[in-house]
């Protein structure tokens, strides 16, 4: 049975583990997903005794390794290389073949499940950290109108705009004109919204955060009072990025509407 491991810390309440097992589920395949604590600081000793100790076909890398993981591998993808991370590892010999399925994941939930296209639209991307650049990194070669990446510490959202040549705003220079809004930041871990203007929700279509938890969160709660028409959390991107990793691995496509309702059931 093939072996794959998710590592992170933490990820004891991961739901990777049930989603990939619906998955393998539907294609009548059998794999032993698990997950790995990994202490910070010690991903790439922790990897590579893994690799020997259990001969992985691949791994799911999440939260605060997806730098590490890039660093680790021996070929990425240019969507991971455009994204600064991996999240998805495939182990073959002494190699390490690495790419990043969470952009992906986060378009073909929006462009899918919801039905939003980005074609011609204004996205305001809030955040300039990790989950920031694969978000950009993929609706980049989308077709937007235009980009806006706007963020806390400006400096960020400048640097950010100008690798990937897109617009940037300061939080207090926000305003109307988005169709669509994407809250990148990990503010949802603490419990709160990014200190943007509500006014940036008056003619959007569709406010995402990539956070995504029971019930709506901080974000979600905000730009409903705010006058969004739809809200949406993360659980669809996390469902889609997975069966992306789940294709590259295993080569079949699963079905990501049964797994969606099971999970928000
Ligand atoms: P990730 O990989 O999840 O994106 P990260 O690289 O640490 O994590 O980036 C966190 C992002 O969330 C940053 O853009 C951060 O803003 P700053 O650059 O100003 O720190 C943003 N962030 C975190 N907490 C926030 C909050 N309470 N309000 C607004 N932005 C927040």
């Amino acid at each position: 049975m093939k072996k794959f491991f998710l590592l992170g810390h933490p990820v004891s309440h991961s739901l990777s583990p049930r989603i990939h097992g619906m998955f393998a589920e539907q294609c009548h395949m059998q794999i032993d997903y698990r997950t790995y604590d990994i202490e910070p600081g010690g991903f790439i000793d922790y990897v590579g005794r893994l690799r020997l100790e259990e001969n992985p076909a691949g791994a799911n890398v999440t939260l605060p390794f997806k730098r590490d993981a890039a660093d680790y591998c021996t070929e990425i993808t240019e969507r991971a290389r455009s994204a600064g991370a991996v999240n998805t590892m495939t182990f073959s010999g002494n190699h390490v073949y690495g790419d990043n399925t969470d952009g992906a994941g986060f378009v073909n939930d929006l462009t899918g499940r919801c039905g939003v296209s980005l074609l011609g639209k204004r996205v305001l991307v809030i955040g300039a950290g990790g989950a920031a650049r694969g978000v950009l990194a993929a609706i980049c070669s989308q077709g937007c109108a235009r980009i806006t990446v706007s963020n806390r510490t400006i400096g960020a959202a400048i640097a950010l705009a100008d690798e990937m040549g897109v617009h940037y705003a300061a939080f207090t220079d926000l305003t109307t004109g988005y169709d669509i809004v994407i809250n990148a930041t990990s503010a949802g871990l603490s419990n709160a919204s990014p200190a943007v203007p509500g006014t940036i929700f008056k003619d959007c279509e569709i406010a995402c955060d990539l956070f995504y938890a029971k019930t709506p969160t901080p974000f979600m709660r905000f730009a409903s009072e705010s006058g969004c028409r739809r809200v949406e959390d993360g659980l669809g991107m996390l469902i889609e990025q997975a069966a992306e990793s789940f294709h590259i691995w295993l080569g079949a496509r699963p079905d990501t509407k049964p797994v969606y309702a099971a999970l928000r059931g």
